[in-house]
Order: structure tokens, then sequence, then C-alpha cells
């Protein structure tokens, strides 16, 4: 068995699609979906992360998927407690005398108690003291911003389960709105819009495959196609249809609009003295949604700012709470109370 005085300090992006953790010294060492397996009859664990993801949509009646971490938040408890403490147990095998210290990245607009059930779950995971720090705000130091830095920032982040747009200045978050609809969101629509309109019942991981291959709100992407592979609602048997990008505007063209409806109400609370630094240095996205083909664009024409976007943006936050740990005194007035 494997023995250490101290465990190596950890930072976690506990997502609704994914969880990536950081180790001290070294970098982001997981990144994997959050996700666990159960065994229906008596709910053991069968399977997490990776292999748990594999098994969705082929699993058979015995087995049951369970997402730990739902629209940005825990929705249970004892799930996301064994999924970190297996994750901590894969970085640091064994027993350690001083367990880790972890940043865990939050999202800006959660309730204390469900900041306590974060904290709660990384101590019973195994961690002896717990930082918490705003999602939105971790991924613009991951992009490179500095917490010296006092210009203001309109900073979208774009999740699978929440979606934020926050103006952040030297003092941390100023303003911000956030909306329950994410990445999340948009798979299940492609769901319901392919059941609806060509009679095909997809899985929800083609739904994903299908937003990240040919959602998008670009123009010249209008006839981009791709095959679609699920079972006929008419007959049950497997059917395979042609699905153009164009068909998909009316989910995606709403979504972005609702984007835009919130940056408005953010840039409204703007202070005077922060809309200058905006208007010259436009806006940022970050979390794995940022992908989505044309967004920047659509939100630039939009607004009449210029956006930035990551090459990963959905590593931003991970590896912004990586340079928090490496030097939390720096980051310390940013702590998410
Ligand atoms: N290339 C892509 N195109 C569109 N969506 C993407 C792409 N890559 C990732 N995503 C989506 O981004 C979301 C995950 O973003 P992420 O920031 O990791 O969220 P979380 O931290 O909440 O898990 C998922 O809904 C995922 O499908
Ligand atoms: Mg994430």
């Amino acid at each position: 068995m494997n023995f250490r005085i101290i465990a190596k300090d950890l930072a976690i992006d506990l997502g609704t699609s994914s969880i990536e953790v950081y180790k001290k010294g070294e970098g982001v060492v997981i990144c994997e979906p959050s996700l666990l397996v159960l065994d229906h009859q008596n709910k053991a664990i069968k399977a997490i992360g990776e292999p748990a993801k594999d098994m969705i949509g082929k699993t058979p009646d015995d087995i049951i998927v369970q997402k730990p971490i739902e629209k940005g938040v825990i929705s249970d408890f004892n799930l996301t407690e064994a999924m970190l403490n297996y994750f901590f147990q894969k970085i640091n095998p064994g027993f350690s005398v001083i367990q880790p210290r972890v940043v865990v990245c939050v999202p800006s607009g959660i309730t204390d108690i469900e900041k306590r059930a974060v904290e709660d779950a990384s101590l019973h995971a195994g961690s002896r003291d717990v930082i918490m720090v705003d999602e939105s705000l971790a991924a613009l130091f991951g992009i490179g911003l500095s917490p010296e830095d006092p210009r203001g920032v309109l900073a979208l982040n774009l999740g699978a389960g929440t979606s934020e747009v926050c103006l952040v200045s030297l003092n941390g978050i100023v303003a911000s709105k956030t909306m329950n609809l994410g990445g999340d969101y948009i798979d299940k629509e492609i769901v319901s819009f392919l059941r609806n309109n060509k009679k095909i019942e997809i899985g929800i991981n083609t739904a994903e495959n299908i937003k990240k291959e040919i959602l998008s709100l670009k123009i010249s992407d209008k006839e981009k196609s791709m095959n679609v592979e699920g079972r006929d609602l008419i007959d049950a048997k497997p059917k395979r249809i042609k699905l153009r990008s164009e068909e998909l505007a009316e989910i995606i063209l709403p979504f972005a609009d609702k984007i835009v409806d919130m940056i408005y109400l953010v840039l409204e609370k703007t202070p005077p003295e922060l809309s200058a630094d905006i208007k010259n240095d436009g806006f940022i996205m970050t979390g794995g949604l940022s992908n989505i083909k044309g967004l920047k664009e659509f939100i630039e024409k939009k607004i009449d700012l210029k956006g930035h976007v990551s090459d990963n943006p959905e590593l931003d936050a991970i590896k912004g709470a990586g340079i928090i740990l490496e030097d939390p005194d720096r980051f310390f007035k940013y702590k998410s109370r």
C-alpha cells in the first residue's frame, strides 16, 4: 500500500459535464466526464468517469447512469463525494498523513447552502482544506488575466449546465447574470427536435456529437450536414437520416439571443468608468460551449464589441484554478465566501 506524509494539493473544476483536476507542480492530470454508473438493484457503483460515459445509451436495464452535478450544483451529495474520492485516490493513491488542500471552482450564482455542499463533499472525500473560487474568475485567470490588473472585463462563461455573464474588475465580480441553460439543454433540444420533426429517437451522446459537428450560426455552414443514426419512432427499426446545419437554427438562434439579452442586462449595470475598458477590450468567452461555431461572431455583431476565445475554452477554468493553487496568497481576495 502507498504511504506518504503529505498528499499533493489539488485544484478541481467540478463541472456539470466534466471534472478536471490539476495537481500542484504538475498540471491538469484528470479530465473525465462527471458521471457514475450504478447497479440498479443494490445501487453499488460500477463505473466512474470515462468508462461510465461509454455505457450511456447502451446500458442494460440493470444499470443506471447518474450525473452528480446538475446545472452547476451538486444534485447528489453521496455520489459527488464518491466521485471526488475516486479521483483523489487516483492522484494520491493509498494513505496520506496530511490530506491535500483543494481549490474548487463554483458557479458565481450558487447559494451558500450549495457552496457548503461542495465544501463538505470535498472534505468528506479526503481533503483538509477547501478554497472556493468563482469559476468565471478562475477562467479569466486561466486565459492570462492578472488579478493585479484594474481594468473592467466583460466575461461570458458558457458550460454544460449554466451560462453566465459577468462584469469583473479588480475587486471581483461587479455584476452578473446567470441562466440554468447550457450545453446539456441544447443536447436535449436536439433530441426533441429529431423526435418531433424527423420521427427518429437518438441518444444523448449522439445529440452532443451533432452539437459539436454541425450546430453553427455561420451562414457559410448552412449546407453542412451529417448522417445521424437512431431508432425509427414509427416502426422501431434502426434509421439513418441526413441532418443539415440549417435545420438546427431554431435551436441555436433563440439560445444565442438569450445570451445577448443577458449581456445587455449586465452592461446596463456597468459603472461608467468600466464601460470605456469594455469598449476597448470587448468581451471574453470561456467554457466549452464557447466552441459553438459562429457564436462569437453572432454576439460580436449583436452588441458591436470584439470577442475573444481561447483554443480550449473548456480548460480555462481548471488552468486558472491551477494558477490560484500554485500561489493562493496572490488571489486571496477572490476567494468565494
Ligand atoms: N466543440 C464544441 N462545440 C460545441 N459544444 C461543445 C464543444 N466542446 C464542448 N462543448 C460543450 O461544452 C459543454 C462543456 O463545457 P464545460 O465548460 O466543460 O462545462 P462544465 O464545466 O459545466 O462541465 C458541454 O455541453 C459540451 O458538449
Ligand atoms: Mg468545466
